[in-house]
């Protein structure tokens, strides 16, 4: 397949999960931007600024990834990079009623833009940004759960 893809999210912070979902959605489009949410209800634990250098340092080794932040609407953003296609992981089926929604909502707004889901590893089906921070905040062990290169940033956002 060929084309850019975006690959939205709070990534507060990224993941191995997130990672995963990266690297494959590399190797299927031309291009794909990750791009960072900047404006969320939620109080995130990193600036979007952090976030975006952090994903920007994880993802260094894949030449046709780009990291940018948003704000606003995604279909808007869509069309700033020139994307046809919005990527997003699933986990469980847990996920799938909110993110059909999204898809929905978000093709509602822009005909033309599709939204590809892709299935987790089964290694990471357990794992998100909340979890990361909770065991984070009792200074636990997150080894292969997020890169190896952000734990140290990570705990020392907990005083670790
Ligand atoms: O990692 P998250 O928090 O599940 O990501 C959610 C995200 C960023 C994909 C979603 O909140 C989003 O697209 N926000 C931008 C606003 C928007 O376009 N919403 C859809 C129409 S209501």
């Amino acid at each position: 397949m060929t084309g850019i893809a975006v690959y939205p999210g709070s990534f507060d912070p990224c993941t191995n999960g997130h990672l995963d979902v990266i690297r494959r959605a590399s190797r299927i489009f031309d291009k794909v931007v990750v791009a960072v949410l900047a404006n969320s209800g939620k109080t995130p634990l990193f600036s979007s600024e952090e976030r975006a250098d952090m994903l920007r340092d994880v993802t260094r080794e894949f030449k046709n990834v780009e990291v940018e932040c948003f704000s606003g609407l995604l279909v808007d953003f869509t069309d700033k990079v020139k994307a046809d296609v919005i990527i997003k992981g699933l986990r469980a089926v847990s996920d799938f009623e909110y993110e059909f929604q999204m898809a929905l909502i978000n093709r509602n707004l822009k005909n033309s833009l599709e939204t590809l889901f892709l299935p987790t590893s089964k290694e990471y089906m357990f794992l998100s940004s909340s979890v990361v921070k909770e065991i984070a905040g009792y200074n636990g062990n997150l080894d292969g759960l997020v890169p190896a290169a952000l734990i140290p940033v990570i705990k020392a956002r907990f005083g670790y």
